[in-house]
């Protein structure tokens, strides 16, 4: 109460001197009295403040509050006229920044005492007391703060504001050293493991990449940076054009090989106590159907050949046989062109090929590929020929072709043993056998049981609960269940060893199919495994040989104009997407082959994903967003796969048989193909004169004079033996009526749409367009 009686009277005198102050002004002239006025004011505040002090207060937003209101009203009446600099407004915001203009400004003015004067009244405006209405910037509106101090922000909040320079640090921008080629010492002499990156060899070569690759580019060798050079030559002849010696780096790569030696090579090391006489592994190859499975089935007294598909063999077969002459091993492999592949393993793990030759038949394109195959792997061969029980069963002209592909029979005088044989009446198995025995006798064939177990992937497939299956044929040492081994970039510890029956194993002696489990991926068919110390060990390395393995997947690629030319002709090519999914990795592998031998310049198969099993979701899926056809050899598909099958109705061919397969996926090439137009002339009609209608416009009077016109023919209007125009008759009569057709030796009125230059004498000639299918 005390405080607002105070106040009251505050007011009244205010009142009072701003009554005094107004009549004053109102008596002199407009701008003296302006003048007059603000020096008045002035004068009359510097009684009480120091001059500096009343121009803050007067602008400061701060110190409002704290002024009298005698003051306020002084302000009130001086704002429009009086106005502070602009630097003031904000170093009233900030004690720093104050005492910095106090200094410029005063200093020339005011005495030091002033000076100090002026100190407090500092401290005063920053510290308010707290009945004085709002007391702090921030207790202003937004709005109002923006009127008051428009430049006030958060660095003048931090008191940044007089140390701009340290606040806008320069950035630091690191200078550039020019580095001039001389400097760089590159190595004279280098030792590089392979594969090697493009970018890394450059690194250790201290050389750009573009240097590298532009020098591979002049040698027709197209390569990126992350490409890899596999090349021991080309390396050591790219670190020449830089002066630098490369030597290959091979330990690592012997570590992963684990050994150098060849299985051969590792058994005439062993000690001769260490090696028994192990059971001769036969190969029974030759062209198809000449009775390959039959002899097997005779030997060991077995029916395999009648549960095939297609009557036809199309994976690998081992088998363990006891015969009255002993134990052997026999590997039946397919006759058909589509499995060079496993015939080709075949004649490599075996020790006698009995070349099955049908004696009726003869030599054929598979018997001379088996043939090569097994001279190639130096393998003795047996000649079995068969069907000795047929009418036509000749031997002599069997004996000539042998003759003819360098095999001269020994009853020839050559060194070749042949024996006649029938698989239906069992003729001349004994023989077989005994010969057999013979040449394995001969081979002296010997393994060493006590070492780790060696040996060759025959066939590998993936079953749905066991995962990986493959069957391996040991070729020395013992295998035993458990053993941890590597094979190719997979590892694995034998899990269940059975043999060809499913009868569970504990160890697997030299010459021993097995089927094994416990693999940690399908094995691709005819790479080597080797057991090796332990499971982790195993691991390691297998490890180490798959990221070789995937460093070396991109070769080194030379552009020569062939390629380049069948690049183009690629790109006019139709594609065929395809997913193939088999049983086995060897049936893949001869689907696979098979499919690439299909040339056509006009189409080609692009495979876009392949896999052992059944065709899963997976693949569905995949073929929906490729487009692509799903080819199942020898599988099926996986239960719920099949209705999403439906669903997306995704092109499914399943197939037993290799060439129903391939004749399928040619089928559906030729589909690709455009169709081929002809055109095929059916009549002719001349012009013999031209009428005007006013309903059909220009209408051509004319005579058939071969074949006939009809009213859906495509017509050319020929003139001077020159096609002027094409299209489509617009209406066809004879006399009045419309007819349908029009037979030579009959007039009749042609109308042609939307053609109007017809003239007599000019040729109009029907024709048809027929489409032909291509063919690959
Ligand atoms: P692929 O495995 O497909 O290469 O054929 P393959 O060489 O195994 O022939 P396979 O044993 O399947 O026999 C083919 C056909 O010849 C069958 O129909 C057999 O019955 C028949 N055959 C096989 N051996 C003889 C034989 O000694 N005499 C007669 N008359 N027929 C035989
Ligand atoms: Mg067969």
């Amino acid at each position: 109460m005390k405080k607002n009686l105070k106040l009251d009277i505050k007011n009244t005198q205010l009142a009072e001197a701003l009554k005094m102050t107004k009549q004053k002004l109102a008596s002199a002239s407009p701008k003296a009295k302006q003048e007059k006025k603000t020096a008045k004011k002035a004068t009359s505040l510097a009684k009480e403040e120091p001059p500096k002090r009343k121009a803050r207060i007067l602008n400061n937003p701060f110190a409002e509050e704290k002024l009298t209101e005698e003051v306020k009203v002084q302000k009130e009446l001086t704002s429009e006229k009086v106005e502070a600099p602009k630097e003031e407004k904000i170093v009233e915001k900030k004690p720093q920044e104050e005492t910095k203009v106090q200094k410029t400004t005063e200093e020339k003015k005011a005495p030091s005492k002033e000076k100090e004067k002026a100190t407090p009244a500092k401290i005063f405006i920053g510290k308010k007391p707290k009945a004085a209405g709002p007391k702090d910037f921030h207790e202003f509106s937004p709005t109002m703060r923006r009127k008051i101090a428009p430049k006030f922000d958060s660095r003048d909040r931090m008191g940044l504001r007089d140390q701009e320079e340290l606040w806008r640090r320069k950035r630091y921008k690191p200078i550039k050293k020019k580095v001039s080629e001389e400097e760089i010492v590159r190595p004279k002499q280098l030792a590089v493991r392979l594969p090697i990156s493009v970018k890394d060899l450059a690194q250790e070569m201290k050389l750009k990449a573009s240097q590298l690759i532009s020098k591979l580019f002049m040698q027709g060798i197209t390569l990126t940076l992350n490409d890899y050079l596999d090349d021991e030559t080309l390396v050591q002849l790219l670190g020449n054009d830089f002066g630098c010696e490369i030597t290959i780096d091979t330990s690592e790569a012997d570590r992963l090989q684990i050994t150098s030696k060849t299985i051969k090579e590792e058994i005439s090391a062993s000690s001769r106590k260490d090696l028994n006489l192990r059971s001769p592994i036969i190969a029974f190859m030759g062209h198809v159907d000449h009775g390959k499975t039959s002899l097997i089935d005779a030997i060991r007294e077995s029916n395999i050949a009648s549960s095939e598909a297609g009557a036809i063999t199309q994976h690998i077969g081992a088998f363990r046989s006891k015969t009255a002459l002993g134990l052997i091993t026999i590997l039946d492999t397919p006759g058909h062109e589509a499995f060079t592949e496993m015939r080709e393993r075949g004649a490599n793990v075996t020790d006698i090929v009995v070349l099955v030759v049908a004696g009726d038949e003869g030599i054929k394109e598979q018997t001379i590929e088996a043939l090569n195959q097994a001279r190639e792997a130096k393998v003795p061969i047996v000649v079995a020929i068969n069907k000795a029980d047929k009418p036509n069963f000749d031997e002599q002209k069997i004996y000539r072709q042998l003759a003819d592909n360098d095999l001269l029979p020994e009853s020839w005088g050559g060194t070749v043993i042949t024996v006649n044989t029938s698989a239906t009446t069992g003729d001349g198995i004994k023989e077989l056998l005994e010969m057999i025995q013979l040449q394995s006798e001969v081979l002296e064939l010997r393994s060493n049981p006590k070492t780790r177990a060696r040996g060759i992937v025959l066939e590998s497939e993936m079953h749905k609960g066991l995962g990986a299956v493959a069957t391996l044929l040991v070729l020395n040492g013992t295998l035993r269940k458990g053993d941890p081994m590597v094979f190719g970039n997979y590892s694995g510890r034998i899990k269940t060893m059975q043999d060809e029956f499913g009868k569970s194993l504990e160890e697997a002696p030299p010459s021993t199919p097995v089927k094994v489990t416990g693999l940690s991926g399908l094995p691709e068919a005819g790479c080597e495994f080797i057991v090796v110390e332990s499971e982790k060990e195993a691991r390691k390395l297998a490890a180490g040989r798959e990221k070789g393995h995937k460093s070396g997947l991109t070769k080194t690629k030379k552009i020569s104009m062939e390629s380049l030319l069948e690049k183009e002709s690629e790109a006019q090519q139709k594609v065929l997407p395809l997913i193939l999914k088999a049983d086995v990795q060897g049936s893949l592998e001869a689907l696979k082959n098979s499919i690439a031998k299909i040339k056509s310049k006009k189409a080609r198969c692009e495979i876009v994903h392949e896999a052992i099993g059944e065709i899963s979701e997976y693949d569905v899926k995949l073929a929906a967003a490729s487009n692509a056809t799903i080819i199942g050899f020898h599988t099926r598909v996986e239960n719920n796969a099949d209705s999403l099958i439906k669903q997306l109705k995704i092109p499914l061919h399943l197939h037993n048989v290799i060439y129903h397969a391939i004749e399928d996926i040619k089928a559906q090439m030729t589909e690709l193909l455009d169709k081929l137009e002809e055109e095929k002339d059916i009549g002719i009609a001349e012009v013999k004169a031209i009428f005007k209608s006013s309903q059909l416009g220009l209408i051509a009077g004319c005579q058939v004079t071969e074949g006939s016109i009809h009213r859906n023919h495509l017509i050319k209007l020929i003139r001077d033996k020159e096609v002027v125009w094409k299209g489509k008759l617009a209406s066809l009569k004879r006399v009045q009526d419309d007819v349908r057709e029009v037979q030579k030796g009959l007039e009749c009125g042609i109308v042609l749409e939307g053609m109007r230059d017809v003239r007599e004498g000019d040729k109009i000639q029907s024709y048809e367009i027929i489409y032909h299918k291509q063919t690959l």
